[in-house]
């Protein structure tokens, strides 16, 4: 199949599962529902009008952001996740979420914060049923490499703080190494619904950190579990730590990945290419909960 052919495939596979599933969106202008027309644009009843794009992903910011994720960090990060580096992370999730589906026929889960989309699509397809899977991201870039590179999902540039989906419409929320929105997510789950967070810990990447900042203490954030609690019941946390190989190439890029390191002088990624770094810390906690349901009292 020639380029162009395979990318109007690409984009009416998207554009299926929008127009299937156009009952989950709801418009960021003024939220009400929204409808496929032409397998080309999403429109709600108030003709607020949002374009797919060639690869048929859909655009449903409002205003413009700016995001620091761009094309070269998402290539980069593709490849560190490619090799395997998230696997025994992503595998946990899987299980969980496996086990949380067993009774359900059909379901729907949402990633939000899905950079290059490449962890949704691993686990959809880890999971083997009927699941309908939806990623957004506030970056173009991340969006659209997701759409081009994991076809038959819908992607979707947004903005997690104000999300362009109806009430109560997801089984699962997925929210790895992203920033959260309590408010949004609690008003998008099902009341049976399971939230997955994956937050950094201590150890991760000490290596790297020792080598750009002479220490390998982490700057905690505010205590990210106790915030999660603070939103959601049942909240229970499994630690994963292991170490992963590294060889030149991968060193260069999770150099090129990680915020950590953005900002550093060409002579310290030199440095650290010269010295090497045979093998890395992974330190991950993720952060599993339900749903608070309005009326229930707990002791
Ligand atoms: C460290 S990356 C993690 C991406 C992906 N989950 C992964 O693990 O590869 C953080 C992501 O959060 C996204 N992000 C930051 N603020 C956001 C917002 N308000 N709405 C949606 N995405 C946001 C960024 O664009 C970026 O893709
Ligand atoms: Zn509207």
């Amino acid at each position: 199949m020639n380029g162009a052919k395979a990318m109007i495939s690409k984009k009416m596979m998207n554009a299926e599962q929008i127009e299937k599933n156009a009952h989950l969106f709801s418009c960021p202008v003024c939220e009400a529902e929204l409808k496929l027309i032409d397998k080309s644009r999403l429109v709600c009843t108030e003709n607020h009008s949002f374009d797919l794009s060639r690869q048929g992903y859909a655009n449903l910011t409002t205003g413009g952001h700016l995001t620091k994720y761009d094309k070269a960090l998402f290539e980069a990060r593709k490849t560190i996740i490619d090799s395997g580096f998230f696997n025994p992370v992503l595998d946990s999730i899987t299980n969980l979420i496996s086990t949380q589906l067993e009774d359900k026929p059909e379901a729907a889960i949402i990633d939000a914060g899905c950079g290059e989309g490449s962890h949704l699509s691993t686990i959809l397809r880890e999971l083997k049923k009927n699941v309908t899977g939806v990623g957004i991201d506030l970056s173009k870039e991340g969006i659209l490499a997701a759409a081009k590179d994991h076809p038959g999902h819908i992607w979707v540039v947004a903005d997690l703080a104000n999300c362009p989906f109806a009430d109560e419409q997801f089984d699962v929320i997925l929210n790895i190494l992203s920033p959260a929105n309590y408010a949004e997510f609690s008003r998008l789950l099902k009341p049976d619904g399971l939230f997955v967070k994956v937050v950094p810990e201590n150890d991760y990447l000490k290596e790297l950190r020792a080598v750009f900042y002479d220490e390998t203490e982490r700057e905690q954030d505010s205590d990210p579990t106790a915030r999660v609690a603070e939103h959601f019941s049942a909240v229970k946390t499994e630690r994963i730590t292991y170490q992963f190989p590294l060889d030149q190439e991968l060193l260069a890029k999770l150099i090129r990945m990680t915020p950590l390191t953005w900002g550093a002088s060409e002579e310290k990624v030199n440095e650290a290419l010269r010295i090497g770094i045979p093998s890395i810390t992974i330190d991950f906690t993720i952060i599993i909960a339900t749903r608070r349901n309005e009326g229930t009292f707990e002791c």
